[in-house]
């Protein structure tokens, strides 16, 4: 063991299989203890079993680490408890926790049923409230601090058949762009160093089976180091930030800021005055999606009158 995370003991949701069960044995393999928080589910969230937690808890015993397993729905609240517990029960701290877990419930918005929107709502985002709210009421008293590292994904952008996926992974980057901001606030009154970091993987697992052939793609294995990094002590500067990882490739994110202004004519703006300021003034910004969809209709079209032709 090369031991980057000794010492450390970190609870990692939806570590039952795909990117979260690479992560969990990653860590493991860098010395950390590991809760392994997964609920045992098929993709759209249902048959939970324990013995998929369980046998990760076996695999990062059998190669010398610690583990322990909860086998709970992290769309509760008092779950999210059980996963913090359960590495102060075993081992007196919690030093990161890792949200990975997740559902799919594919639909365009205009047939999603209510059913469809909570399920993944509550998997997703509340799932992450959830731990980070039991972790950070005990971060905050630690002298060693800790981190927070949510599993967000491109797709916040926007989704034709994933509105819920998409608002869910949105709400996951101001989630934890909001915990980053606390802990800085928390540091500057005598706190211990936290810090709060979102990745956007992409992987083969079976949750990525259904992505459009020709998508640039890693293994899970790929996108655990990243993990690591920002649960050491030395990536715990790092605070705030959006990574993509596939394969060998990580990128960061901008921030989002204003990029241009227009000030009102008289004490307010009236819409016909927007009409004809807002062109020519602050103007509109490209929807990246919305262009590339454009493009890929172009491109079609084109290849359709060659074939006519
Ligand atoms: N695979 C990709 O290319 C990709 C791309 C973007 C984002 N992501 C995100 O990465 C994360 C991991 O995805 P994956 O591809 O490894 O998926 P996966 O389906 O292989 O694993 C998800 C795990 O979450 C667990 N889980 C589901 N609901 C749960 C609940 N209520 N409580 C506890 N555990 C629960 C499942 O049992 C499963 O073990 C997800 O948040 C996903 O949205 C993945």
């Amino acid at each position: 063991m090369s031991g980057f995370l000794e010492g450390k003991n970190i609870a990692i949701t939806g570590a039952g299989n795909g990117i979260g069960k690479a992560v969990a044995l990653y860590c493991a393999s860098e010395g950390a203890n590991i809760v392994v928080a997964d609920y045992g589910v098929s993709m759209d969230g249902s048959d939970p079993t324990s013995e998929v937690a369980d046998a990760v808890v076996a695999e990062i015993k059998e190669s010398g680490g610690d583990a322990v397993a909860v086998a709970g729905d992290v769309s509760q609240f008092s779950v999210g408890g059980d996963i913090v517990a359960a590495s102060m029960d075993n081992w007196g701290s919690i030093d990161g926790v890792v949200c990975v877990a997740g559902n799919l419930r594919e639909r365009m918005l205009f047939n999603m049923s209510e059913e469809e929107w909570d399920a993944v709502i509550a998997v997703h985002l509340k799932g992450h409230f959830n731990v980070y709210r039991h972790a950070l009421a005990v971060m905050r008293k630690q002298e060693t601090g800790g981190s927070f590292v949510g599993f967000t994904s491109g797709a916040f952008m926007a989704s034709t058949a994933q509105a819920n996926y998409s608002a869910a992974k949105g709400g996951i980057i101001s989630l934890t762009k909001s915990t980053a901001l606390t802990a800085a606030s928390l540091a500057m009154r005598g706190g211990g160093p936290i810090n709060a970091n979102c990745i956007a993987p992409v992987a083969k697992t079976r949750m990525s089976e259904n992505v459009p052939f020709g998508i640039e793609m890693g293994e899970a294995e790929d996108i655990a180091p990243m993990a690591a990094y920002l649960l050491s002590d030395p990536g715990r500067h790092v605070n705030g930030q959006i990574y993509t990882v596939v394969g060998k490739r990580i990128s960061v994110w901008s921030q989002p800021e204003e990029v241009r202004t227009m000030m009102a004519p008289g004490d307010r703006w009236t819409a016909a005055e927007i009409a004809e300021a807002l062109p020519d003034g602050v103007g509109t910004e490209q929807h990246p999606f919305i262009a590339d969809l454009e493009r890929r209709m172009a491109e079609m079209a084109a290849e359709k009158e060659q074939g006519e032709s």
